[in-house]
């Protein structure tokens, strides 16, 4: 619609989410494969921003290991659930990326988030503290039999306008 404030067509969405400079969100199968796909995803839609190769990379770690969780520990391995990957860049420079399975959640969060601590003995239990020590945020939303969302945000200081090239 045509916003004569604003001077400029608008539309609903964005017009809730003014300060976006740009935005994507893809869903798939639980599959092991669909790691790989999923990080390359971010990695190339972060690295619009001002920022290092060694910063993508991260992004991608952090990016297999909400994924890897979802489908190990989220639905043990059951090929045929659905995760979505939300990643948003924000005019102050901001990437947040925000990773959702509907499996079988967690009961102690902050037991889960403890360095080390896995539900499974044969796993190291790290993925959290990458994820954390990689952004600069980490927040997880999870109830048991609904599901796990995991925010995570990292603030990439000197964006100029190469996020919008
Ligand atoms: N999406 C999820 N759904 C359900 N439980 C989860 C989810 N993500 C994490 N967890 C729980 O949190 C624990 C800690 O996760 P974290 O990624 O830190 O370690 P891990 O996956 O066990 O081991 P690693 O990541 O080193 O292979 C897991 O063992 C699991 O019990
Ligand atoms: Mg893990």
């Amino acid at each position: 619609m045509w916003s004569a404030t604003k001077g400029r067509w608008t539309s609903p969405g964005l017009e809730l989410r003014m300060n976006v400079k740009n935005y994507v969100r893809f869903e798939f199968c639980s599959l092991p494969e669909n790691v790989s796909f999923a990080r390359s995803c971010v990695g190339a839609f972060a690295s619009q921003m001002d920022c290092t190769l060694e910063d993508i990379e991260e992004i991608k770690l952090v990016v297999s290991e909400a994924v890897s969780n979802s489908i190990i520990h989220g639905y043990a391995n059951d090929p045929g659930q659905k995760i979505e990957v939300e990643v948003t860049i924000y005019d102050n420079g901001n990437l947040e990326i925000i990773v959702k399975d509907y499996g079988k959640g967690i009961e102690d969060i902050d037991q889960a988030l403890q360095p080390t601590y896995s539900s499974d003995s044969t796993r190291m239990g790290l993925g959290f503290t990458f994820m954390r020590s990689f952004m600069d945020e980490m927040e997880v939303i999870s109830e048991p039999g609904k599901g796990t969302s995991v925010r995570l945000l990292r603030h990439f200081p000197s964006q100029g306008n190469q996020a919008m090239a």
